[in-house]
């Protein structure tokens, strides 16, 4: 069905490139059958029959994206974080994430996690679910009613796992299988990827049969790399012939062999980073998570250089917070401290390059056309309402856009937009 053409008009924000933002006050966004036309300071002649959105006073932005968020993790926030990961995992995480094998608890618990994402104004992520093939099913059906555009993994873990959380390798491998045959092509904006959980979960034959069949059926890949000091010493213990960590992955066809999300990335070698530009691997960045289990500070500075890929993330539930604004303020902040503390050669980002990393930087995972409001783009975006932020001095777009980062919350987002498509609040009766 052709859609008429509709002008949003508003305060436009967005960065089309890392460093370089585009801001229209008072501006127009022409969007057609969910695509942008064009950003513009006057409506050209040819759009004066559209119909118009007036925003007029407020700040229209590129929805949010989160690069590594774990659905069912959403049950255990807060909870736990005065652990480190292994132990952290073991006690509060691996319980949970077992709870799944219960629909009825994956519906009750997955809607919560959708509405969440929607509040937020996150508007694309990619998601851990559990080693169910069913939950993880159900969470994707019900992302696709929401509207929200997401990928979703069934996780893959057959080793170091407790008994009442785990999969036989064939098990997992069969399952995984079936999974792709189900949803691989089923939604428009819900898709799945591969997702062995890390290296001390997945043998190498898991890991393999993984590679062999993200290949086969053309997905893409997320796991962890190089999160925590003990987990990467248990690595080396586990796969002692590996080069590196990221060896391990590549190895098994899971390091770039097609497009892959590699979450945390804290410690990595000279020689890591390097294969990680080589293979195109995005990182994603979650500094709430590395902060609450004390696992460190990701050089993101230094990989930007590199011409590595970097995304936000909120990595619930080692992140306490689904809002990736607030994940823009705990990267920045822990940023200044390694510059300060470590490194004074990696000098922290600007706003506007957290803002690029926290939109368009993650979306690329997506495709080319996620992320900023160029030509030809999807037009995700939030509606801001900033007035109950503002003070008693006129404030410019750019300042208003930080503020809202910085002061505001949910209750600012007056409209959420995926590929054109209005949003309401997700209702799963
Ligand atoms: N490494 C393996 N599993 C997990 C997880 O659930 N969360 C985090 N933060 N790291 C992991
Ligand atoms: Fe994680």
């Amino acid at each position: 069905m052709r859609e008429v053409l509709k002008l949003f008009k508003g305060d436009i924000y967005h960065t089309p490139k890392f460093g370089k933002h585009e801001i229209i006050e008072n501006g127009y966004i022409a969007v057609k059958n969910g695509q942008v036309l064009g950003v513009y300071k006057e409506v050209p002649k040819e759009h004066n029959m559209a119909e118009l959105i007036d925003h007029s006073g407020k700040l229209i932005i590129p929805g949010f994206i989160d690069t590594h968020f774990h659905a069912p993790q959403f049950t255990n926030r807060g909870l736990g974080l005065d652990k480190e990961l292994l132990p952290w995992l073991e006690t509060y995480t691996f319980p949970e994430e077992a709870k799944y094998e219960n629909i009825k608890y994956a519906k009750k618990a997955y809607e919560k996690v959708i509405i969440e994402l929607w509040r937020q104004g996150t508007t694309r992520s990619v998601l851990f679910g559990t080693i169910h093939r069913e939950a993880t099913e159900l969470l994707m059906e019900m992302l696709d009613k929401s509207g929200l555009g997401a990928m979703v993994g069934k996780v893959n873990m057959d080793r170091n796992a407790p008994e009442f959380y785990h999969e036989t390798t064939q098990e997992s491998l069969n399952e995984t299988r079936k999974w792709l045959e189900n949803t691989k092509d089923r939604y428009e904006r819900v898709k799945p990827i591969i997702t062995p959980r890390f290296v001390p979960t997945c043998t190498p034959e898991l890991l393999s049969g993984l590679g062999a069949i993200a290949k086969e059926f053309n997905v893409k890949i997320q796991s962890h790399l190089s999160e925590n000091k003990g987990e990467i010493a248990w690595v080396s213990e586990l796969e002692p012939t590996a080069k590196h960590y990221a060896d391990v992955y590549n190895t098994h066809g899971l390091f770039g062999d097609q497009p892959t999300i590699q979450a945390h990335c804290i410690w990595n070698t000279k020689e890591e980073l390097e294969l990680m530009k080589e293979k195109k691997i995005m990182v994603a960045h979650s500094p709430h998570s590395n902060n609450n289990l004390s696992s460190g500070i990701a050089p993101i500075r230094k990989l930007v250089d590199m011409g590595i890929p970097v995304g936000l993330a909120s990595d619930i539930s080692g992140g306490h917070d689904v809002s990736i604004a607030k994940a823009i303020v705990s990267a920045s902040q822990v940023a200044k401290l390694r510059w300060v503390y470590l490194d004074d050669s990696n000098k922290p980002l600007s706003t506007s390059e957290w803002f690029y990393i926290a939109t368009k930087g993650g979306g690329q995972f997506f495709g080319d056309n996620i992320g900023s409001f160029e030509k030809g783009n999807e037009f995700d975006a939030l509606i801001i309402d900033d007035s109950n932020i503002a003070d008693i001095n006129p404030r410019d777009v750019m300042e208003r856009v930080e503020r809202y980062i910085y002061v505001g919350d949910d209750r600012n987002i007056v409209e959420r937009y995926v590929s054109g498509n209005k949003l309401d609040k997700p209702n799963f009766n």
